[in-house]
């Protein structure tokens, strides 16, 4: 297991609060809606964490698959969603048993700054093969070579004081700056790319793909890449 995976697996202390999560989750699945593209059937989440909106998604579609590598989350899913016909999860193994062409959007987001190259790539194939024809990934909160935590925490003060929980936001930020992520963060980094490197990494996968703004979810200093099956054109978003 990867060190960052094995930290999202021992614990998920990036939020500031319920409410910090709970509008995080919001904004994502409004987002992720709203770039479904027309007559989308099934919709792959690959890294979703706990998926506090997915029956927003679902209700959008017929099926909504989460397919999350964290042990721990995996099992909070399963139990949450049990009972929800049209939300089923998976474990990143079990992506190989999903058929060819049979998802329309893959989400896949604030996931690729943990994964190493090789991930990416094996992560982009794994798009390539389940995408049917008009099919999209979205890979949203791509960390740029520029940005850091100055930034991060910038727009986490400008979410919050959007949405309401600004007074809870100081204590809270002062409490995540000493936090095991964020220690793990100082020594493991994030992976950063650009969409000169997001292009050319998802070309050799067979995806055609650009940036496209905003960002999804309320991050405005990373950025969202849209990518089809190449030679599909990518359709307007509803
Ligand atoms: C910041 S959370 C993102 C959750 C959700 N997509 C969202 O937007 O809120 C990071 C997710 O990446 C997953 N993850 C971290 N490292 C990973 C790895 N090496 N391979 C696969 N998933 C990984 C975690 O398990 C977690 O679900």
């Amino acid at each position: 297991m990867s060190a960052w995976l094995e930290e999202w697996n021992s614990r998920q202390d990036v939020y500031l609060g319920d409410r910090h999560r709970d509008r995080h989750y919001r904004a994502v699945a409004h987002d992720i809606v709203r770039l479904l593209p027309p007559g989308a059937r099934r919709v792959l989440d690959y890294g979703p964490g706990d998926a506090l909106c997915a029956p927003r998604i679902a209700a959008a579609c017929e099926e909504v698959v989460l397919c999350e590598a964290a042990e721990t989350i995996r099992a909070r899913l399963s139990d949450r969603f049990a009972h929800h016909r049209a939300i089923r999860v998976i474990s990143p193994r079990q992506l190989a048993d999903l058929p060819p062409a049979s998802i329309d959007l893959m989400v896949v987001h604030s996931v690729a700054q943990y994964l190493d190259p090789a991930e990416l790539d094996t992560l982009l194939e794994q798009a390539r093969r389940l995408l049917g024809a008009g099919g999209r990934l979205l890979l949203g909160d791509l960390v740029p070579p520029e940005a850091g935590l100055v930034s991060d925490t910038a727009e986490l003060l400008r979410f919050a004081r959007r949405e309401g929980f600004l007074r809870e936001a100081a204590p809270a930020l002062l409490r995540l700056a000493f936090s095991p992520y964020a220690r793990r963060r100082h020594h493991l980094g994030l992976t950063r790319i650009d969409e000169t490197q997001m292009t050319a990494r998802a070309r050799r996968a067979g995806l055609s793909g650009h940036r496209i703004r905003p960002n999804i979810g309320n991050n405005q200093a990373r950025w969202t890449f849209l990518a089809t099956p190449a030679q599909t054109p990518l359709r307007p978003a509803r």
